[in-house]
C-alpha cells in the first residue's frame, strides 16, 4: 500500500485536528503518502485532495475545528453522489480511506465498502459520544468541560437572582452531555432523550429547593418535550412559575480539546492508519476499556449505547 487519505465529516468535534496529525505522523513512519480530502464527502466528489505532510499538520494539535473542513453532503446520499466519490478515489490513486466522523459519516463510509469495495475505516469523531462500540468520542471530552464551565458561571447569577436556568446542551439523540454535566454542576434536574421527562417531578424539586431559591435545569437538546425552551413554557404554563432559558449551542462544538480528547485521537489514528495497513475495512476503530477496538461499521448505529444507569441513580441521589 503506498497511498491512503483522511478526512472529517458531520459535525466539528475538538481533536479532529490532533487525530489528522496523528494519522499524518504515523502514515510517514509506515512510508506512506497521505491525502488530505477537504470539505468531507462533499469535497471527495469534487476531488479536493492534497497531500497531507508534516509541515500542513504541524501546530494543530491544540487547535480546535478542522483543518480539513467538514459538512454533511445531501449529493453523496444518491447513488450518484457516491459514485462520483469512488470514481475520483480511484482516478488519485486512493487505495484506502479513513473517515473520522459520527454515525452519518459511518452510513456513507459503509456504503462506499460495500457498493464500491473501498477499503475505508471510521473514526469516531462527534461531542455527542453517542457511538455504539466505543466508551468515548473524539470531542466528547472537550465538549462536555465547555459546557460545566459555562454553567458554572450561569449558576453564579442563578444564585445570586435566585432564578430558575434552564440550560440547554447539545445532543441530538443522545443525554451523555447532559448527563455528565448535570452531575458534574449539581443539577437539580436532568432532561435527557432517553428517559420520558416528568414535568411534576421537576415542578417539586424546584419547591423542595425553594421557589425563591437558585434552580439549574440541564436540559439535552434532544429532549422529547423539545428542549430547554419548551421545557421552561411548560413549566410557567402549568405552575406559574418563570425561568430564564440559556441554550450553550455550538460553542460546546469549538476550542482547544481537552489532554484527553488528543490523547484519545492520537490513539485512534495511529490504530486506523495500522488497520489499514493490516487490509481492515469496513469497521470503526474505537476504544473499550482502555484497548482499541475494532466494530464493523454497521453495529455503531444498529445498537443504541445508553447512558450508563449509575450516573441516573447518582443524579437523583445528589438533588
Ligand atoms: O452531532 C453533533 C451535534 O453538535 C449535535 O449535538 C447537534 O444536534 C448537531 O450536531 C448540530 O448540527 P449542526 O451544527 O449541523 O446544526
Amino acid at each position: 500500500m503506498k497511498r491512503i487519505a483522511v478526512f472529517t465529516s458531520g459535525g466539528d468535534a475538538p481533536g479532529m485536528n490532533a487525530h489528522i496529525r496523528a494519522v499524518q505522523r504515523v502514515s510517514e513512519k509506515r512510508g506512506l503518502e497521505l491525502i488530505g480530502i477537504t470539505g468531507g464527502y462533499s469535497g471527495m466528489i469534487a476531488g479536493h485532495f492534497d497531500l497531507l505532510d508534516r509541515m500542513h499538520t504541524a501546530n494543530i494539535v491544540n487547535r480546535g475545528g478542522t483543518i480539513l473542513k467538514t459538512n454533511r453532503c445531501e449529493e453523496f446520499k444518491q447513488p450518484d453522489g457516491r459514485e462520483k466519490a469512488a470514481g475520483m478515489l480511484k482516478k488519485h490513486g486512493i487505495e484506502a480511506v479513513i473517515a473520522c466522523g459520527g454515525d452519518g459519516t459511518f452510513h456513507g463510509a459503509h456504503a462506499l465498502a460495500t457498493e464500491f469495495g473501498v477499503q475505508i475505516v471510521g473514526t469516531p469523531g462527534t461531542i455527542d459520544n453517542d457511538l455504539f462500540g466505543t466508551d468515548f468520542t473524539i470531542g466528547y471530552d472537550t465538549a462536555i468541560n465547555t459546557a460545566a464551565e459555562a454553567i458554572d458561571k450561569i449558576r453564579d447569577t442563578a444564585d445570586s437572582h435566585g432564578r430558575i436556568f434552564y440550560v440547554e446542551v447539545m445532543g441530538r439523540h443522545a443525554g451523555f452531555i447532559a448527563m455528565d454535566v448535570g452531575v458534574a454542576c449539581g443539577a437539580e434536574f436532568i432532561a435527557v432523550p432517553e428517559t420520558l421527562t416528568d414535568v411534576e417531578l421537576l415542578y417539586k424539586r424546584i419547591v423542595a429547593q425553594g421557589i425563591e431559591k437558585r434552580t439549574i435545569v440541564i436540559v439535552g437538546e434532544g429532549d422529547e418535550l423539545g428542549g430547554a425552551l419548551k421545557l421552561a413554557g411548560l413549566v410557567e404554563e402549568r405552575y406559574g412559575l418563570s425561568g430564564k432559558v440559556s441554550i450553550l449551542g455550538h460553542m460546546q462544538r469549538g476550542g482547544s480539546p481537552s489532554v484527553r480528547d488528543r490523547v484519545l485521537a492520537a490513539r485512534l489514528g495511529a490504530a486506523a492508519v495500522d488497520a489499514l495497513l493490516e487490509g481492515i475495512s469496513d469497521v470503526m476503530i474505537g476504544e473499550q476499556n482502555n484497548n482499541v477496538s475494532q466494530i464493523p461499521l454497521p453495529e455503531t448505529w444498529a445498537n443504541r449505547k445508553s447512558v450508563p444507569p449509575y450516573l441516573r441513580d447518582l443524579a437523583s441521589l445528589l438533588v
